[in-house]
């Protein structure tokens, strides 16, 4: 099996590109950030707060988590539902921030993302697949950009959906969960040393394709 890991801040064009680059070289895509907001979903549905990780590590053996591969890309299901597009909002952004730093959250997902890289060529985001989830991968990048461009791009998407939200606010948010993801403590989102950045501050979509693209066929 051949294995991408691709890494990198909210925004960088991770989901959009990455998607693309996988379906041109005939792999499996797999978001990893829509496994973690699921859990955070569930967290949120439950009442419960995403900082307090006593509670939330007590939900874990309550949570089932699906994964599904269409043409139209990754289904996720929590406990049966399908979940895919309810996990797309800021307030499910900002829980799973705090979700996520919690270890026995990323213990309870390793195993997971591990099986799918095992049975499937993959291309795989997240913030630390190239240093903790597949160290071994094939070809490892890390995809940044500016954080006013990664806002702009956030702000462009959401109004696509017909939730728009103010740039000023977006931007603040990137920048919180920037933080936040790459000074906790388990599983920070950091370059590996052996990865290829591709910064897409001043590339357009196919820029960023082809960029990417270069990368992985070296
Ligand atoms: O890629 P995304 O914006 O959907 O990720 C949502 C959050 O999940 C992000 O703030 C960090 C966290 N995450 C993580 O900690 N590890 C991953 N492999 C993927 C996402």
């Amino acid at each position: 099996m051949f294995a991408v890991a691709i890494d990198g801040p909210a925004g960088a064009g991770k989901s959009s590109v990455a998607k693309a680059a996988a379906q041109e070289l005939g792999f499996v895509y797999v978001d990893t950030g829509a496994i973690y907001r699921t859990i955070a979903l569930h967290v949120l549905r439950q009442g419960v707060d995403p900082h307090d990780a006593p509670a939330v590590e007590a939900l874990l053996p309550a949570i089932q988590v699906g994964l599904e591969y269409t043409p139209e890309g990754q289904v996720m299901r929590l406990n049966g539902e399908d979940v895919t597009s309810l996990i797309r909002t800021p307030e499910v952004s900002m829980a799973t921030s705090a979700c996520s730093a919690i270890p026995a959250v990323r213990a309870f997902l390793l195993q997971l993302q591990r099986d799918l890289a095992e049975k499937n060529n993959v291309l795989m985001d997240g913030r630390d697949i190239g240093t903790v989830v597949l160290p071994e991968a094939d070809v490892k990048i890390y995809l940044t950009a500016s954080p006013e461009i990664r806002a702009r791009r956030r702000c462009l998407e959401l109004e696509q959906r017909g939730t728009p939200e103010p740039f000023d606010q977006v931007l603040s948010e990137i920048q919180q969960r920037d933080w936040d993801d790459s000074h906790r403590e388990t599983a920070p989102l950091r370059q590996a040393e052996d990865a290829v950045v591709v910064d897409t501050t001043e590339l357009n979509f196919e820029e960023s394709l082809a960029a990417l693209l270069a990368v992985v066929r070296g």
